[in-house]
């Protein structure tokens, strides 16, 4: 099976356990602004944890969907988040106004706050048939990695005041985006019952496929449109962020992609995964994708 399979398979399910995940919000502006983008991504981290569940030998896929959606609901808050003026001041995302624009700034901020709380809130009920401990291991894994995402922005934000050197950069972008990436391959490791071992191992390698992941969303920033990718592009240019083909050029940041996705696939070769050909493709779109 392919991603493209595997996602036209899980995709219905993750969006309505995600709009059912919003059903407690009982003030409805906010349920509205924080409903605003879900859905309308890719949903590339909960597939990624269910890719490597599978790859783990887990058959009933479907079973673990509520377990999967919080990393979307945390996700989409770091993006609303990071469209307001005082970040990147993006008004397009998701092929929609991002949500201050739709909204105002305060409910994009507070609709941001609630959605991170709202994937502690699914990872802490003790109703849908996961053990605590596993439990727990979900709650740390995510709570971790939120924080890296936040220490990310911050060098982000730093980046637009001086040019990096590429080991900040990749430091940065382990933080600000594989830190996520991480946590979604453990998740779908703890997920599968995988001792504490194999799931260090895959959040290493959740890391380096988060890498490849936002190295290629700095080339496309230079090469797609906004309309291709949902998204306004050019705050990376007019805020002078330090981005890889910026400091490597075009060229050298496309061979820098292509060596770190080679060391992905040889990880993903050396763990003697059971299923690992959905995981393999996934891997390989993060760095290739066209949007
Ligand atoms: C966008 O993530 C932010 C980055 C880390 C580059 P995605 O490209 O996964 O965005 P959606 O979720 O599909 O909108
Ligand atoms: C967003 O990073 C990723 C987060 C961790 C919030 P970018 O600012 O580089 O990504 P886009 O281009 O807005 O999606
Ligand atoms: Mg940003
Ligand atoms: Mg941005």
């Amino acid at each position: 099976m392919n991603f493209q399979e595997f996602s036209a398979e899980h995709r219905a399910a993750l969006e309505e356990t995600l709009r059912s995940q919003l059903g407690p919000v009982s003030v409805p502006l906010l349920q509205q602004a924080m409903g605003h983008l879900l859905g309308l991504g890719k949903l590339f981290r909960p597939l990624m944890a269910l890719a490597v569940a599978r790859a783990c030998g887990q058959d009933d896929i479907g079973k673990l969907v509520p377990w999967v959606t919080p990393l979307e609901l945390i996700h989409t808050f770091t993006l609303i988040h990071d469209d307001l003026p005082c970040m990147d001041d993006a008004s397009l995302r998701r092929g929609v106004p991002a949500v201050h624009i739709q909204f105002d700034e305060a409910l994009a901020v507070l609709a941001g706050d609630a959605l991170a709380n709202y994937a502690y809130l699914q990872l802490a009920r003790n109703d849908n048939g996961l053990d605590a401990a596993r439990r727990m291991a979900l709650v740390e894994s995510a709570a971790r990695a939120t924080h890296l995402v936040v220490e990310g922005q911050v060098l982000d934000l730093e980046g637009e005041r001086r040019e990096l050197s590429l080991d900040e950069l990749k430091e940065l972008h382990r933080r600000k985006t594989g830190a996520l990436f991480s946590t979604t391959c453990e998740f779908g490791a703890i997920l599968a019952g995988c001792d504490a071992d194999v799931v260090s191992q895959f959040g290493r390698l959740g890391s380096e496929i988060g890498l490849a992941f936002q190295i290629r969303d700095d080339l496309l920033s230079l090469t797609s449109t906004d309309s291709e990718m949902g998204k306004t592009l050019a705050t990376d240019i007019e805020k002078n962020k330090s981005t890889f083909p910026r400091l490597l050029s075009v060229d050298g940041a496309e061979q820098y992609l292509e060596d770190v996705l080679r060391g992905v696939d040889d990880s993903i070769n050396s763990m003697g995964l059971v299923q690992p050909d959905v995981l393999r493709d996934i891997a390989a779109a993060a760095g290739h994708r066209s949007h």
